[in-house]
């Protein structure tokens, strides 16, 4: 009978109980049953395979709702550079969190991109998650000690009220961004949500699917996401997008994806490296990583699966192993290939570029904006660097210089129409 639960709970959300362990299952089976009343597995099982409210109730029992505010801080600065950098002309800019969980990570976003100089008119949060007790929670919007996590917590004094009887509240601004819902990722999307989203979350629910169950999971994301958009999934997750023919988005330590083109073979790594250092800044051809709208195939710069994208020569080879390492988040290990690469090959856009976020990742801001800034001194429009480096200045106190670079994308977008 615990075999035929198991199975219930995978057919309905997904759930492998090998990753969360029998045991989980068991305790949220004891919880029920003794919430029931029922103290006879058989009998049990009849309520629970006929009654959709309790289905619902052993699915709150068993599900892992652990999850705190700016888990994984770079996930949410490589959504605001996305952002910033590719997605220049929809307002609001849609944004879905799927899983949400008791609402951290939705409210994060709202906060970041508050944090990006996105103000309240400019992006919608949907937020979504099948298990109704995580979302009252999220709705009551009332966050302990738990949700706060790590030593920066600049950001609770920014956008957080305390509550008299204990604990923190998003301010009206952020709550006013997230919109909640019940949803199993699982089902397809509503016609409404088709291809409706700039930037989707789904962070830390693959891991408790089986395999065919991750792919089931990621076509469904890839249904959620406009042409361009943006998939952001954990860090044990994210080999799981690249196999289902998604695209790094090369935004390091983010796991953030792009769909790669299917139909034509994929552009190879484009080096932008001079041969030797220019006398004057080189014109960088317009390569958006947003890929273009339906019908064409899409734009994505430059994906990275081997398979797909044998390298032409050894420059472009290198660069493609800097990133590769960037996006791994081997920091040391892409460090080491780009300085390797400056070396071999001379100044390098792209190579300054990738040292510049590494040093960001690493918390070198200054050595990171030397770097930023020779990748745009090289290429005025890489429009990467120009995004990373407008947040960089935005985190170190310099709005003027952020806002000026903003303003450069801003201009560079009304070019080029994206
Ligand atoms: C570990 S939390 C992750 C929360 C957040 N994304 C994060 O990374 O901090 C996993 C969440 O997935 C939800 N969940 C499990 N199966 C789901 C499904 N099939 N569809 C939607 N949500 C699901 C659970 O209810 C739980 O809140």
């Amino acid at each position: 009978m615990l075999g035929a639960i198991e199975q219930l709970l995978k057919d309905e959300i997904g759930l492998n109980s090998q990753s969360v362990g029998l045991s989980v299952i068991r305790h949220a089976l004891k919880e029920r049953m003794t919430a029931t009343g029922i103290g006879d597995l058989h009998e049990y099982w009849s309520v629970v395979t006929r009654s959709r409210s309790e289905l619902q109730q052993l699915i709150n029992a068993v599900i892992v709702p652990e999850t705190w505010f700016f888990r994984d801080r770079d996930a949410f600065s490589g959504m605001t550079g996305y952002a910033r950098a590719h997605i220049t002309r929809r307002r609001p800019i849609r944004l879905l969190s799927l899983p949400c969980s008791t609402g951290e990570e939705a409210y994060t976003m709202a906060m970041a991109m508050f944090d990006a100089g996105y103000g309240a008119d400019d992006f919608t949060i949907e937020a979504r998650d099948i298990s109704s007790r995580n979302l009252e929670q999220a709705q009551l919007a009332l966050y302990g000690r738990n949700s706060f996590r790590g030593t920066d917590l600049a950001f609770r004094d920014r956008y957080f009220e305390p509550v008299e009887e204990g604990g923190y509240r998003p301010n009206a601004a952020v709550l006013g961004r997230v919109h909640f819902k019940l949803a199993n990722l699982l089902d397809p999307p509503e016609a409404a949500e088709l291809g409706g989203y700039d930037i989707v979350f789904c962070r830390n629910l693959l891991i408790y699917f089986d395999r065919p169950t991750q792919d089931r999971a990621l076509d469904r994301l890839e249904q959620f996401l406009a042409p361009g958009g943006l998939l952001l999934v954990g860090p044990a997750e994210s080999a799981l997008p690249i196999a289902r023919g998604f695209a790094s988005a090369r935004l390091p330590m983010a796991f953030a994806f792009v769909r790669a083109p299917k139909t034509q073979p994929v552009e190879p790594p484009r080096a932008v490296t001079p041969a030797a250092p220019p006398a004057k800044p080189v014109a960088r051809p317009a390569a958006p990583m947003r890929p273009a709208p339906p019908k064409k195939p899409p734009a994505v710069s430059r994906p990275l699966q081997p398979k797909e994208s044998p390298a032409p020569d050894p420059r472009a080879a290198s660069l493609a192993s800097i990133e590769r390492a960037a996006n791994g988040g081997r920091l040391a290990e892409a460090r080491e290939a780009a300085l390797a690469h400056l070396a071999q090959f001379g100044p390098s856009a792209d190579a300054f570029y990738h040292l510049g976020l590494v040093q960001d990742a690493d918390g070198h801001p200054a050595e990171a904006i030397q770097n930023y800034r020779k990748a745009i001194y090289l290429a005025p429009d890489h429009r990467e660097a120009l995004a990373q480096l407008a947040l960089l200045l935005q985190r170190q106190g310099d709005g003027a210089g952020a806002r000026a670079l903003n303003s450069r994308l801003d201009r560079m977008a009304n070019r080029s129409g994206s």
